[in-house]
């Protein structure tokens, strides 16, 4: 039997579902509404440039970083700069080597075509997808047995964003086939207060600049999450006191969502007492973390870790886990005074 040349409609996302509407409202939409990541910004905005002046595709474009940076803000930043269409799918729906066929040929020449989630593609599609983003063709297979035969399929020149949390887990040739990879870092308090004031603008809700530093200290360095906060620090507002935001209001609802004012959550906090007190302080390994925390291992190594790491509270060696002196201060549990070990007598 002869299969019907794959479609690519349903790998696509619909852009539009509920969830994703608020967010959209709140993606600044150019290089210039984008507050912050200046390497990455430039780097991008050169390539962009570049690419427009010579009428062709935007070369092959790798963004890495943990949730809530920004990665799919940039795909589309990207596409609005060139006037073309973003076309959004993410690793795991792409489950064949016949889908990746249907989304690519979808493609009209010079589209950008954003695979979230990149490292979850299987392997068995990962080498299609190579000659796609370095020949712009791809060999299917059609057909079993006898009839077997493989079909060329040639393919517009388009660019592909990916957009990965675990750049480690993507295979070097996969790597090396992006012309720029670059890396998004969590936001300082500057660059976040500016996107809340950003935020609230657009959602026309009245708030200070000390109301926007609180929120923007506990958000993780993280600008969904500021967003996130945002909308309920309004509702707050609107409930226990006239709807503005100030820095007293800002620091009682978020109280009330027990963020404190280092921005850890609940479980950033939970990790770090459970290496503390289960575990000395470490080293502790990530699997064995994960099972007291009762949260999956990719999450805490996705989410929680890399901020705090970054942060200082977390150290990565090669035994496991280890709590700095901010990390044993922040679990509000104390040390042996024998340093990290706690005394065995
Ligand atoms: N630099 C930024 N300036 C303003 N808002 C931002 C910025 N980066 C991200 N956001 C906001 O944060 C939310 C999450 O961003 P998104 O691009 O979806 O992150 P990712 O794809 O990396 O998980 C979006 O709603 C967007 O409005
Ligand atoms: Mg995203």
């Amino acid at each position: 039997m002869t299969e019907e040349p794959p479609k690519g409609r349903k790998f696509f996302e619909d852009s539009l579902s509920p969830a994703s509407e608020v967010e959209a409202a709140l993606r600044p939409p150019s290089f210039e509404d984008f507050t912050g990541q200046p390497k990455t910004i430039e780097r991008l905005q050169v390539m962009v440039g570049a690419a427009s002046k010579r009428e062709e595709a935007l070369k092959h474009v790798l963004l890495c970083g943990p949730p809530g940076l920004g990665k799919t803000t940039l795909a589309h930043i990207i596409g609005h700069e060139l006037q073309r269409d973003v076309r959004i799918t993410s690793g795991p729906v792409i489950d064949k080597p016949g889908d990746l066929a249907g989304l690519l040929t979808n493609l009209q020449e010079g589209d950008i075509l954003f695979i979230d989630e990149i490292h979850r593609i299987p392997k068995t599609v990962e080498e299609y997808l190579y000659s796609a983003m370095e020949d712009f063709r791809i060999d299917i297979m059609i057909d079993q047995g006898p009839n077997a035969r493989s079909v060329r399929l040639e393919i517009p020149r388009f660019t592909l964003v990916g957009a990965t949390t675990r750049v480690g887990l993507l295979s070097a040739p996969m790597r090396s086939r992006f012309t720029l990879q670059t890396r998004l870092d969590y936001y300082d308090r500057a660059d976040l207060t500016k996107i809340v004031l950003r935020s609230c603008k657009l959602l026309g809700c009245t708030i200070n600049q000390a109301g926007a530093e609180e929120i923007a200290i506990r958000a993780r360095g993280t600008p969904r999450i500021a967003n996130n906060l945002i909308h309920f620090t309004r509702d707050y507002a609107e409930q226990r006191s006239d709807g503005t935001i100030n820095e007293d209001i800002a620091a009682k609802a978020l109280e009330l969502l027990e963020i404190d004012d280092r921005g850890l959550d609940e479980m950033d906090k939970r990790i770090l007492s459970t290496i503390a007190e289960n575990y000395k302080g470490g080293p502790v390994g990530l699997g064995t973390i994960a099972v007291a925390v009762s949260e999956e291992e990719h999450t805490l190594e996705e989410v929680h870790e890399p901020f705090l790491i970054q942060e200082g509270y977390l150290k990565r060696t090669s035994q496991g886990r280890v709590l700095t002196q901010k990390g044993w201060e922040a679990s509000g549990i104390a040390p042996s005074k024998d340093g990290n070990q706690m005394s065995l007598i």
